[in-house]
């Protein structure tokens, strides 16, 4: 798509007949004292108000003197048809949303329905979307400071998201540790679905992880539960509550959420000085340029033990790992690990080399957790297109080989040595060990796996 620059003039009207204006106007939580100076204008603005029955009511004091349009729940569509059908007769129509218009609100559908229509930015019909206060902000003033760090919102409504869509994104978020507002998730039909998100929500956090869950924030029956996620689905929940699940630092003090900013990684709580290996106003050391630095220190602590064991630790793909360990230099050792990295192009030649390191232990770990570990030498692995397979009478393996993006060679001192195959995003697809001999390793094969490696250390 081309990057375009935009000007914000209005529109150009024609012949000075009177033209149509479609306002989205966000209205906030409901409390009057909680809506823009901007979403108030336009209301007085607007010739026709439409919105749905319960929104008209939270704003009937506005309304004096307008033609109102009363919809139902489901007819959002509907709504923004009535809005375009109104502006086309050279009226400013108000659509007024609760919340923030934009947030699953009536801009979305509002600009398909007018896309449909034929409708372009320059037609002679304006739009504005005036933002409003979301649930997500009401609900967080309400409760103490959740929002303090990344965040995210989920809604739990599968009446037009596939539940598979939900899921995931409620896993990907659950595992990225961000503190997660959930809008619609629950009502009279739709009960299972909180219980769900909970339940995989606490494959990724702990059961005490703080929730406030926030029913009609600033409205009349306002209510506020402050509880914890094993306990999140028992809780009263209805249409109007939005639920606030802090991330793995959130914690409840004086019955408030709180989720830190990070001041306390960075520097000291009583004196205020930067921590040591800190500086004020410089990206942490355990920031972009200053993690690995971090993992080869720590390994040279003397920390280190299984890869696998490693990349938990740190809660990185062993990728990064493997690479914080090829960027040790005698100045900045990683212990005694040492990796190199196979770039891409060099990994249809390393098939012809594996043959040469003898025997040799394969390792594939199945996702759920499942590790198989073969034995096999090198000219055992066969490509047949995108499958690199070892066949014997004692086992079949199949590994995905257009799956591998790059390699790593690496080796823990004289305790194990062996190639690394990564997919692009850092995973392992599988690993090869050299195998010993009793004590040692068989001298050919590991002859020919050093010259392998300073071979690669020469192509840099
Ligand atoms: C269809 S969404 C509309 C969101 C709205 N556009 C916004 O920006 O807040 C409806 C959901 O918003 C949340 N919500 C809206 N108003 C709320 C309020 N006053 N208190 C708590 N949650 C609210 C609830 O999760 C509700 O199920």
């Amino acid at each position: 798509m081309e990057n375009t620059t935009q000007e914000t003039s209005l529109p150009p009207r024609l012949g000075g007949e009177k033209q149509g204006k479609i306002l989205i106007v966000g209205f906030g939580p409901g409390d009057a004292d909680q809506m823009t100076f901007r979403a108030r204008a336009a209301i007085a603005e607007a010739e026709v108000v439409i919105g749905y029955t319960t929104y008209i009511k939270l704003v009937r004091d506005l309304l004096d003197g307008k033609k109102v349009i009363k919809k139902g729940m489901t007819e959002e569509i509907d709504r923004c048809v009535e809005a375009w059908e109104t502006a086309k007769q050279g009226k400013v129509v108000a659509l007024i949303s609760s919340g923030d218009g934009g947030v699953y609100g009536m801009a979305g559908p509002t600009y398909e329905v007018l896309f449909q229509h034929g409708w372009t930015p320059d037609s002679a019909i304006t739009v504005e979307v005036v933002p409003g206060t979301t649930a997500l902000n009401s609900c967080a003033s309400l409760v103490g400071a959740p929002l303090t760090h990344d965040f995210c919102s989920i809604s739990l409504s599968d009446l037009l998201t596939p539940w598979p869509t939900i899921r995931k994104r409620i896993d990907a978020v659950g595992s990225a540790d961000f503190v997660i507002g959930l809008y619609n998730p629950k009502s009279g039909r739709r009960t299972g679905q909180i219980v769900e998100a909970q339940r995989i929500l606490l494959q990724h956090r702990a059961a005490t992880t703080p929730v406030a869950i926030v029913k009609s924030a600033y409205r009349r029956r306002q209510q506020i539960q402050i509880t914890t996620l094993d306990h999140m689905a028992d809780c009263e929940i209805g249409m109007l509550t939005t639920v606030l699940i802090g991330n793995s630092s959130s914690y409840v003090q004086e019955g408030l959420l709180i989720t830190p900013r990070g001041y306390g990684n960075k520097y000291n709580e009583l004196t205020g000085d930067a921590k040591v290996g800190e500086q004020a106003g410089r990206s942490l050391s355990m920031g972009l340029e200053g993690w690995h630095g971090c993992m080869r220190r720590w390994l040279d602590d003397g920390n280190g033990s299984s890869w696998e064991k490693i990349t938990a630790y740190f809660d990185a793909p062993l990728g990064e790992v493997l690479t914080a360990v090829a960027g040790a230099t005698d100045e900045e050792p990683a212990g005694d690990y040492h990796a190199v990295r196979v770039p891409s192009e060099q990994l249809e030649p390393l098939l012809a080399i594996l043959p040469s390191w003898g025997r040799l232990r394969a390792v594939v770990r199945a996702p759920a957790g499942a590790v198989s570990e073969l034995l096999l030498n090198g000219d055992q692995l066969s490509r047949k297109g995108d499958w690199l397979n070892c066949v014997s009478d004692a086992f079949h393996l199949h590994i995905h080989w257009s799956e591998v993006d790059h390699a790593f060679l690496a080796r823990r001192g004289e305790k194990s040595m062996g190639i690394h195959l990564l997919n692009g995003a850092g995973a392992l697809v599988f690993r090869l060990l050299l195998v010993r001999d009793g004590e040692a390793f068989n001298a050919k094969a590991r002859t020919a796996f050093d010259q392998y490696w300073q071979g690669l250390n020469t192509h840099d």
